[in-house]
């Protein structure tokens, strides 16, 4: 192998450039050739490759979004689209790429490969931690500590106003940035998708923090959780509960940005080495991921979504902690 490709796609989280860092540096240091594809599998189809040496990678090990850019790209899901990547793809002398990216970046990687005879290998990159083939996902812890800093934040005003928050926390389908930040936040309550609560359990546990003196409440509230979000987990407990103030706050796309936490950092760095090395000694179409702190390989026709089990014991400590 003489020549590799490395791409960010989906939705970018904090510590991508991290990622793109190492699989350039291993690949150099391998005596491979590297090319950086701008804008995922979209710029994969047009061709728009730049070549990276060492240099080009300097400074970016610390900063958030991914300087390849990032794309959600409906034109690779065809088989037209596919065939147009190969093309550009051997036109440019590329030899197997390593992938940045999510589930769905790995659906396409596979069915690429079958379509092309092109492999990969992929480092799982969201902030959701959704991926079946590893404890965390790069960007997953950072935006964990984004969250919480702005819930403690909120917490600061709920408590002087005596208020009832309800924050919505993304995921998309998963409920692991809502779990995890709300039991490091010690919110009263959380709401995940995994662990369905009526709206009368919730009510339940605010009235039963009242009973104990406490003022204010926070509640996380996992987009997955709900059609509506927040704001419809807050109308529908208003319409029943009337006896505090509340406010809905949806801290949106900044859980995205940022700079990356040095554990991000360290899992990109591990990933994204074990990913290439593993892509140059001839292993294809699986995703480097940490388990128990190792080095696992797992193919990408089982890295989906819907395999991740989340630890619910976590929410029964929470509520525990939070009486
Ligand atoms: O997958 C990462 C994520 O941030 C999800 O948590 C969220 O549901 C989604 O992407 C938002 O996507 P977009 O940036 O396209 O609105």
């Amino acid at each position: 192998m003489k020549k590799i490709a490395v791409l960010t796609s989906g939705g970018d989280a904090p510590g991508m450039n991290a990622g793109i860092r190492a699989v350039v540096r291993t690949a150099i240091f391998h005596g491979l050739e590297v090319v950086g594809v701008r804008r995922g599998y979209d710029g994969l189809m047009r061709g728009d490759f730049i070549p990276m040496d060492s240099h080009s990678v300097s400074d970016i090990i610390q900063r958030g979004g991914t300087i390849l850019k990032t794309a959600r790209s409906e034109g690779f899901r065809t088989k037209e689209g596919m065939l147009e990547a190969k093309s550009r793809i051997e036109e440019a002398g590329i030899e197997g790429m390593v992938l940045i990216g999510g589930d769905g970046t790995f659906k396409g990687a596979k069915d690429f490969s079958e379509i092309s005879g092109i492999h990969s290998m992929g480092i799982p990159g969201t902030i959701d931690n959704d991926l079946y083939g590893t404890d965390y996902t790069i960007g997953y812890d950072t935006a964990l500590n984004t969250v919480i800093e702005a819930v403690d934040k909120i917490r600061d005003t709920a408590a002087s106003h005596q208020r009832l928050f309800f924050i919505e926390v993304m995921g998309r389908d998963a409920g692991f940035i809502a779990l995890n930040s709300g039991l490091a936040a010690g919110a009263e309550d959380i709401l995940i998708p995994e662990a369905r609560s009526s709206i009368d359990d919730v009510i339940k546990r605010i009235e039963a923090g009242r009973k104990r003196n406490k003022t204010s409440f926070i509640i996380i509230v996992a987009e997955g959780d709900d059609p509506g979000g927040a704001y419809e987990i807050a109308k529908q407990v208003n319409e029943k509960y009337h006896y505090l103030e509340s406010r809905v706050t949806v801290i949106g796309h900044m859980q995205r940005g940022g700079n990356p936490t040095c554990f991000d950092r360290i899992l990109a760095s591990r990933l994204a080495v074990a990913a290439t090395e593993g892509l140059i000694a001839g292993r294809k179409n699986e995703m480097a991921g940490l388990i128990n702190n190792q080095i696992v390989f797992t193919p990408f026709s089982k890295t989906h979504k819907h395999l991740v089990d989340i630890n619910e014991g976590l929410l029964n400590i929470a509520h525990m902690l939070s009486t």
